[in-house]
């Protein structure tokens, strides 16, 4: 079923409520997501990105409700990845003298993967399509999240549609913000930037930047997930100014795994330090936590503490994923700290604190490592390095 935005520009999506889990099982969807694409309908027909290959008969139906699909003009992708490509071959199918819009970048990644003969634009930024009343214009934008990614800026309507930018894997029966749980749409919006954007965060100010200083009024913002932007619409720019600064909330992370308990009372003397000290944590057992949750926890706090008991000389894999993310996200502006027990070898603190460093997390604080159950001086240990971590926070 389609939406209308505005005269002649339609919702032609489909909300996705099953999918829990995203790229394979990277990142967890808890509230499903939606593919949106939108079709604008002038003296011209553009279709705005397609949606994941397995939901293509309901784009199609969607867009018959409108249009017969064999009038599309132009297909402008605006990203290559197959959750706003995938239908393309059936689009390209229903309208074979349709001719697809992408950036420089996407006349490698469309074709890399679909190898088709179809006809192809390349536009740069600023470079229009005029579709009859209104102009098409584009604003390439590489990296956020993919070299080929692009916004689309719809003028005369005042639309900008950013593709994963701005996005929320967040499936809903509502298509505008103004008409969803708030809350809700927030934790989704802040999960997606934490776990997609973070390590994009100075180009994300970049271009925030350039197209504010473009000065095109802007009365929504329609991305490719989740819900569009319309009251209100550059709250989600302001917060995403915000988010780019990674400015975190003076509060800790501890993440840990444990084979035996061990690992795990040290983890909570830890929070008994941070909490006498008045600072609030929250304490994640890995092997049975979310971890792109757990991600976007870290992202609002100012301090990672990790813990893991020493196996076969090295750390417990169950850390690993998340050990990766922190890497890859290559956050900013936090402190961290190790701890974990050991029966024999023991490298479990220096395991971790190289890994903060590679992570250019600096360690804020000296591990604190336990041989076997962890005796009560140990405890109070961890009970000081919680509360020196607290005064390290406070610090700033
Ligand atoms: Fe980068 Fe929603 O795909």
């Amino acid at each position: 079923m389609h939406t209308k935005l505005a005269e002649g520009v339609y919702w032609v999506g489909v909300a996705d409520w099953g999918i829990k889990h995203f790229h394979g099982f990277e990142l967890s969807t808890h509230r499903g997501t939606s593919y949106n694409a939108y079709l604008i309908v002038d003296k011209k027909i553009a279709l705005i990105d397609t949606v994941w290959t397995p939901f293509q008969d309901q784009l199609l139906e969607n867009i018959k409700e409108l249009i017969d699909p064999a009038q599309i003009d132009y297909v402008i992708a605006n990203h290559a990845e197959v959750d706003h490509s995938g239908s393309l071959p059936a689009i390209m199918r229903a309208a074979p003298q349709a001719t697809v819009v992408v950036s420089k970048r996407g006349a490698e990644s469309i074709p890399g993967h679909y190898h088709q003969p179809w006809k192809f634009q390349t536009v740069q930024t600023g470079d229009k399509i005029s579709l009859g009343n209104s102009d098409a214009i584009f604003v390439e934008a590489p990296m956020l999240h993919w070299p080929d990614s692009m916004f689309t800026y719809l003028m005369g309507k005042g639309i900008l549609f950013p593709n994963d930018a701005f996005g929320q894997h967040y499936a809903a029966c509502a298509r505008f913000n103004d008409e969803v749980n708030q809350a809700e749409l927030y934790e989704e919006a802040q999960k997606y930037y934490a776990n997609i954007l973070t390590p994009f965060s100075p180009l994300v100010t970049k271009k925030i930047e350039e197209v504010v200083g473009l000065n095109l009024p802007v009365s929504m913002i329609a991305p490719s997930h989740g819900i569009i932007w319309r009251q209100d619409p550059l709250q989600i720019v302001k917060q995403y100014q915000v988010w780019a600064e990674q400015k975190p909330e003076p509060t800790a992370v501890i993440l840990y795994d444990t084979m035996w308990e061990a690992t795990r009372r040290m983890a909570e003397a830890i929070g008994q330090g941070l909490a006498a000290e008045g600072i609030a944590h929250k304490i994640f057992h890995m092997a049975s936590s979310d971890r792109n949750d757990v991600i976007a926890e870290v992202f609002k706090a100012k301090a990672v503490i990790l813990g893991s008991p020493a196996l076969n000389n090295g750390l417990l894999p169950t850390l690993m994923p998340v050990l990766e993310d922190l890497k890859g996200l290559k956050f900013k502006n936090k402190i961290g700290a190790a701890f974990g027990s050991y029966g024999w070898s023991g490298e479990c603190v220096k395991l971790l604190e190289e890994h903060l460093a590679a992570c250019k997390i600096p360690v804020a604080v000296p591990g604190v490592k336990a041989k076997w159950q962890p005796t009560p001086d140990d405890l109070a240990n961890c009970e000081n390095l919680g509360k020196a971590m607290a005064a390290a926070i406070k610090q700033g």
